[in-house]
């Protein structure tokens, strides 16, 4: 009995792609101190974010100002502990951003200072799924923290600049970036890869992007891109809360996802019974849907993003889920837009639409100096945010993060 299950075993060993295998059957051919150093960027609402308020704040009602000239505290931190203290309000107002045409940039509200805690660590978000079952199968394999892995938590509500665009918060955390990487390079004589999932992907290409050409080539082992919201966009059939909403709309990070009309062109993705909206009239949605503080940030800052298709020039792995009904439209059949729509499906993540993943894939490999080091995995059933939680899928990313570590 023992004996065919060894049998066994050794056949489903045979039966895996060879770097995994050879991981599994001998954990010391890859030694952890032969690994390059990875840097991890979390999923949107992964990162904590604290702020400070000072006396230029102007509380809407007096208990909001509670904290004001007490320091910093955690503002996206406990979601358990805004309830409990009434501070849903307050946490609204202070989270809140105001888009200014003068900078074309976005900042917070007059006397709200914020920002992002344990900058370089995992720390931050190794508690928060599903960045904390990936931290595990990394530890797993040998990675520490500080020593060999490392997080660049960031500002979730600001989105990630396209080169040529500015982004104060962004600025800041580009240099801190750079420096951290340069630290853990230094230290290991070893470049390092850098690792975003979702939202974080779309930080993590646009933070290579943003660096000069000679210290990627310098520093960047490889950029992995594990299911990342692309510059072509998607729509998502939920309608935020009106209690929420004004908060939500405020962030830039709500305005940079829409489909893009590089790839979605003139095609209906928005369906009512008196009018359609194509990717090129998102504008006319917005103000369909009551949003019309969106449109100009959304032309002057988002849609720019969609445009920005060099590649990053490093050698780079796309990992995305397909094979789930996945939103293509959404239909608002009377137009009452706070209504949950109907969707029409087509594949996907079961969030990123599989023609947004093709026409990435496609650019990629059409841009010369890109193309021969660029890998597109697709994984069948994995869906966006279980991707990096669920075994088959994990397992399949953990693979990918030993083979780029094999190559020299
Ligand atoms: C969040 O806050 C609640 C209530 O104060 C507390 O019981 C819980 O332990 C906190 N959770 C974390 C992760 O800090
Ligand atoms: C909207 O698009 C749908 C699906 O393509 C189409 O059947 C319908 O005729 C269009 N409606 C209008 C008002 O153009």
């Amino acid at each position: 009995m023992a004996s065919s299950f060894q049998q066994l075993l050794s056949l489903l060993l045979l039966l895996l792609p060879s770097p995994l295998r050879e991981h599994l059957s001998s954990t010391s051919h890859v030694a952890v101190d032969e690994f390059h150093p990875i840097f991890l960027v979390p999923g949107v609402s992964c990162s904590d974010l604290e702020a400070r308020l000072t006396e230029a704040y102007q509380p809407s009602v007096p208990h909001c100002g509670a904290m004001k000239g007490k320091g910093w505290f955690g503002l996206w931190h406990n979601t358990s502990e805004l309830l409990a203290h009434d501070y849903v309000q307050c946490f609204q107002e202070q989270m809140s951003l105001v888009y200014d045409p003068a900078i074309n940039d976005y900042r917070n509200m007059p006397g709200v200072e914020t920002r992002v805690p344990s900058f370089g660590s995992a720390r931050g978000f190794r508690h928060k799924n599903p960045a904390k079952t990936l931290i595990a199968a990394l530890e797993n394999l040998g990675y520490r923290d500080g020593d060999t892995m490392f997080g660049a938590p960031y500002d979730s509500r600001h989105a990630p600049p396209v080169p040529g665009q500015t982004s104060e918060v962004y600025s800041r955390y580009f240099k801190d970036f750079m420096e951290a990487i340069e630290l853990a390079s230094n230290k290991k004589q070893k470049k390092v890869v850098v690792l975003g999932h979702s939202f974080g992907g779309m930080v993590a290409l646009e933070f290579v992007r943003n660096t000069p050409m000679s210290w990627r080539q310098r520093y960047i082992k490889h950029l992995i891109l594990v299911a990342p919201t692309l510059p072509y966009g998607f729509l998502e059939p939920t309608t935020t809360p009106l209690s929420t909403r004004s908060m939500w709309r405020s962030f830039e990070s709500s305005i940079v996802n829409f489909p893009s009309p590089a790839v979605f062109g003139h095609e209906p993705l928005v369906i009512t019974k008196q009018r359609n909206y194509s990717a090129d009239e998102m504008e006319d949605f917005f103000a369909a849907i009551g949003f019309s503080e969106g449109i100009e940030p959304f032309r002057r800052r988002a849609a720019p993003k969609a445009k920005s298709f060099e590649a990053p020039m490093v050698p780079m792995t796309c990992i995305n889920g397909v094979g789930n009904k996945t939103p293509l439209q959404l239909v608002f059949w009377d137009e009452d837009f706070d209504a949950s729509p109907n969707a029409v499906y087509s594949d996907g993540d079961g969030k990123i639409n599989l023609i947004s993943v093709l026409a990435f894939d496609k650019e990629m490999a059409r841009q010369l100096g890109q193309n021969k080091q660029f890998k597109s995995i697709k994984i069948d059933k994995a869906q966006h945010s279980t991707i990096v939680t669920d075994d088959f899928a994990l397992n399949r990313v953990i693979q990918e993060i030993i083979e780029v570590n094999q190559i020299f």
